[in-house]
C-alpha cells in the first residue's frame, strides 16, 4: 500500500509538472503575440518619407520600451535622467546624431548611475516615431523649421559600430562633467 501511495504521489507529480510547463510555454507565447508590434508597423511600412506617420506608433514604442525607466511623463527617476532636455540636444550641433547613436549603441556617462540600454533590435521606422515622440512631449519643442526623424535616418546610421562610452562622446554640450543637477 506505502508503494502504491508513492507511486500514485510520484505520477501525480509528474503530470503536475507537464501541465505546469506546457501552462507557462502557452502564456509565454500569449504574451509574445499580445507585445507583437508587426500588425502596428505594417501599417506603417513603407511609407515615403514626407507621409511618415509617426504619432501613434511612437507613442506606442514609448510606453512599451522607455516609460519604465523615463517616466510616464518623461519626468525620470531614481538613476533614470528626465527627457524634458531632449530638444535641446537635439537642436545642438551634433545632436540629431547623438540621438541616433545613443539608441543604436547605447550610453553609458559618468553622469547617471544606469547605463541606457541599446535599442538597436527596434526598427528604423520605430526608432524614428519614438525620437520624435519624444522631441514633441514632456516640454520639449523642436525649433521651428526643423525636420523631425524619419527611418532613412536611423538606416543611414546603422552601420557604425560604437561603444556606449564612444556615444557618450558625441553629446553636444559637454560629456566630462558630473552628475547633472
Ligand atoms: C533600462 C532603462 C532605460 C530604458 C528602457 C531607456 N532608457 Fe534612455 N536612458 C537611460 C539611462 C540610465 C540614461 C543615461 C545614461 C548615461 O548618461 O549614462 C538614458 C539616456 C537617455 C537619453 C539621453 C539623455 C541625455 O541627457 O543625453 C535619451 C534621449 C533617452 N535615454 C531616451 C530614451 C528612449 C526614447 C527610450 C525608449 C526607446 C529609452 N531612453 C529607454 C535608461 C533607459
Amino acid at each position: 500500500m506505502r508503494h502504491f501511495v508513492a507511486n500514485v504521489a510520484t505520477y501525480t507529480i509528474a503530470v503536475l509538472l507537464v501541465l505546469g510547463s506546457a501552462l507557462f510555454a502557452w502564456m509565454r507565447s500569449a504574451q509574445l503575440v499580445l507585445t507583437n508590434e508587426h500588425s502596428a508597423l505594417a501599417r506603417y511600412e513603407p511609407a515615403p518619407a514626407h507621409a511618415f506617420e509617426w504619432r501613434e506608433l511612437g507613442e506606442h514604442s514609448y510606453a512599451r520600451n522607455c516609460q519604465n525607466c523615463h517616466g510616464r511623463e518623461g519626468q525620470g527617476w531614481d538613476e533614470y535622467p528626465g527627457l524634458t532636455d531632449t530638444a535641446r540636444l537635439f537642436a545642438a550641433p551634433g545632436g540629431r546624431e547623438y540621438l541616433v547613436a545613443l539608441h543604436l549603441h547605447g550610453l553609458t556617462s559618468p553622469r547617471w548611475g544606469a547605463p541606457m540600454p541599446p535599442m538597436g533590435h527596434l526598427q528604423d521606422v520605430e526608432l524614428a516615431a519614438v525620437l520624435n515622440h519624444v522631441l514633441t512631449h514632456f516640454g520639449n519643442t523642436p525649433p521651428a523649421g526643423t525636420r523631425l526623424y524619419v527611418p532613412e535616418d536611423i538606416a543611414a546610421l546603422r552601420g557604425q559600430k560604437r561603444s556606449p562610452w564612444e556615444v557618450n562622446a558625441l553629446r553636444p554640450g559637454g560629456h566630462a562633467q558630473g552628475p547633472e543637477e
